[in-house]
């Protein structure tokens, strides 16, 4: 239902993409890189999309390609258990199955205006009232899960978003991000943005697993959350293949980012994180690009040109939930910095050693800030010496 009208809105999109990827050969593995990655090897997740073989967000695949987290259990059980706890597989829900929404119900007075929101059994219910007038309906959906949590409504065949959010961290409902803080004008305002198609097609493609599937818009059929197949592409072929006995043929139908060089492997995670050139593109510099770490960790100083020890994933396991430990990092940044007053760098460890402390590096070196307009701080990955706390550089 909920896709429909999105659908009709797609079919011009669709008609102008060469589509060019079927089921098989999902991933071709490079031999060995032709030449070491720099800033040039750096692609605009839309550039890669429409490169042949599997990506992150791409919905060139058919439905019947994806398997399911379930299937995945039947040999990498332990994987799928950890990365079930991750806020990347829970960052989407039903609304009406949303727990925060169910422990924090929705009453806030803006001006004129009172906001209910709560979850039953079976629904979730949002009403906005000016005292004259009322406007109610269901939610639909709610996306993002650690550190805030918005919700999306359908309203005369249109896909809406509520002006408040709730942030966990914060214990409080705030506005949304990329909302007017400011007291809306009329009702009709005050219930919420109507989204356009391709703003909720973003939505559900960065939050939920198969939205799109060969190239058909369809959020009713995804799943919601990021699972197996969000990162390594559909699954069908691979597993037929293992059970056939074809192990080896099997691993080169699943996409493997372990192969990917530094620059791509950033571009990976980039692909909803946003890469750098999609940053960069969009224009966002200084304080709001910070929530965009592919950008901020390719300007630090200690990239360089690209280095596999400083890629997303030699910080975060996508199969864990976020270390919050600062001590827990101190091994990444060892890996390159010497750690002795006097010592000089070498080949391996290019990176000096600190003058004011051996440990807890990224809690004066990575620090965290409050993006201007939403009660959540955010992990500068622009490595450096941070002077004042709020100087934010590029
Ligand atoms: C029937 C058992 C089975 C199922 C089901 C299965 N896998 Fe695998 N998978 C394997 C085996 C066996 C390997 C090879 C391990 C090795 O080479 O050490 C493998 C390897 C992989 C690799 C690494 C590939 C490489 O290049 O090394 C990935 C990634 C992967 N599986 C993901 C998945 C995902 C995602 C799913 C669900 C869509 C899945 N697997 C379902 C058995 C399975
Ligand atoms: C398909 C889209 C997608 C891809 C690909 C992706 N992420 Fe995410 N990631 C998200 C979303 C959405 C969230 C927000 C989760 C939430 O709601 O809190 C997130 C959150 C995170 C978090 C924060 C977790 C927390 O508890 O706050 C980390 C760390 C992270 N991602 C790392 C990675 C790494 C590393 C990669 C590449 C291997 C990657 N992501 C690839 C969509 C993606
Ligand atoms: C290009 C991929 C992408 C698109 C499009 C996208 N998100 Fe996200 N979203 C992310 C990632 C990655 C995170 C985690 C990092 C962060 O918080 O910025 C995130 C975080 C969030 C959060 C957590 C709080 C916050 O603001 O950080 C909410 C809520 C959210 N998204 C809702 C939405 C909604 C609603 C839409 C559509 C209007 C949307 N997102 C579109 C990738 C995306
Ligand atoms: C957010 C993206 C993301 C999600 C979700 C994700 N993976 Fe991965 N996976 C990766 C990346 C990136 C690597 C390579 C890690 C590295 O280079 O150390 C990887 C590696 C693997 C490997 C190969 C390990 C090896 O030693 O080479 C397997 C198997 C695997 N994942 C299975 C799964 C299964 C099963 C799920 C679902 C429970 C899953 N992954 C979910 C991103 C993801
Ligand atoms: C040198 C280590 C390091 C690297 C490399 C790194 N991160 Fe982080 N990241 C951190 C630390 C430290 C935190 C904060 C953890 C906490 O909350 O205490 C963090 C937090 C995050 C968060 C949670 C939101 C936030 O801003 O606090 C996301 C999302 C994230 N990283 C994504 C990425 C992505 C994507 C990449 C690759 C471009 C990446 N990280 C590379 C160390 C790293
Ligand atoms: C891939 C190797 C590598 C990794 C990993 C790495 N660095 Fe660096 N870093 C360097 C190099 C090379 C330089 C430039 C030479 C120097 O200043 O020592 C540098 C510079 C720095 C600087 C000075 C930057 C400036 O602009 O003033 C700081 C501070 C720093 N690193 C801290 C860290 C911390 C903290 C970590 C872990 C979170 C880390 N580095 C991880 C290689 C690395
Ligand atoms: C208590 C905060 C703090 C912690 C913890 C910390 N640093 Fe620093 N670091 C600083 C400050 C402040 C400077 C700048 C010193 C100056 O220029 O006088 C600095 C400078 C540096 C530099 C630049 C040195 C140069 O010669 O330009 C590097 C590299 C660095 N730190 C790496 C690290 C690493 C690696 C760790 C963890 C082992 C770490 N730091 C832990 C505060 C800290």
């Amino acid at each position: 239902m909920l896709g429909k009208k999105l659908q009709l809105g797609l079919t011009a999109l669709t008609l102008a993409v060469v589509v060019s990827a079927g089921t098989h050969a999902l991933w071709s593995q490079p031999a060995t890189p032709t030449h070491p990655a720099t800033i040039s090897d750096q692609v605009a997740t839309e550039d890669r999309v429409r490169k042949p073989g599997w990506w992150p967000t791409k919905g060139s695949f058919p439905s019947n390609a994806y398997v399911g987290a379930g299937t995945c259990a039947q040999c990498h059980a332990d994987l799928v258990a950890a990365q079930s706890t991750t806020s990347m597989a829970k960052t989407a829900t039903r609304a009406a199955a949303s727990e925060l929404l169910k422990q924090h119900p929705l009453s806030y007075k803006l001006g004129p205006y009172s906001y209910q929101a709560t979850r039953g059994e079976a629904a979730a219910t949002y009403s906005v009232a000016d005292g004259a007038n009322s406007y109610s309906t269901n939610l639909q959906w709610s996306f993002g899960i650690r550190m805030g949590q918005s919700y999306l409504f359908e309203r005369n065949g249109g896909i809406f978003m509520a002006p408040l959010t709730y942030y966990p961290e914060h214990g409080a409902w705030d506005f949304t991000v990329d909302q007017a803080h400011s007291i809306p004008d009329s009702l009709e305002k005050a219930v919420g943005r109507h989204l356009l198609d391709s703003e909720v097609r973003g939505c559900f493609n960065c939050h939920n697993t198969a939205a799109t599937t060969s190239d058909r818009f369809d959020p009713d059929h995804s799943t919601p959350g990021l699972t197996c197949e969000a990162c390594h592409g559909p699954g069908a072929d691979h597993v037929s293949a293992v059970k056939s006995g074809l192990a080896e043929q099997g691993n080169t139908m699943i996409m493997n980012p372990r192969h990917l060089n530094p620059v791509e492997s950033i571009d990976f995670c980039g692909s909803c994180h946003r890469t750098w050139w999609d940053v960069t593109l969009s224009g966002s510099t200084g304080i709001t690009s910070l929530r965009f770490p592919p950008y901020r960790l390719e300007n630090s100083r200690c990239w360089g040109k690209g280095d596999a020890r400083l890629t997303c994933v030699a910080c975060h396991d996508p199969h864990r939930p976020l270390e919050r430990e600062a001590a827990a990092y101190d091994s990444r940044c060892l890996a390159c910095h010497i750690n002795a007053a006097g010592a000089k760098s070498t080949v391996d460890h290019p990176g000096g050693a600190c003058p004011v402390a051996r440990k807890d590096c990224v809690s004066c070196h990575m620090q965290k800030f409050q993006v201007v307009d939403i009660p959540v701080k955010f992990t500068d990955h622009q490595i450096r010496v941070i002077r004042t706390s709020d100087a934010i550089p590029r």
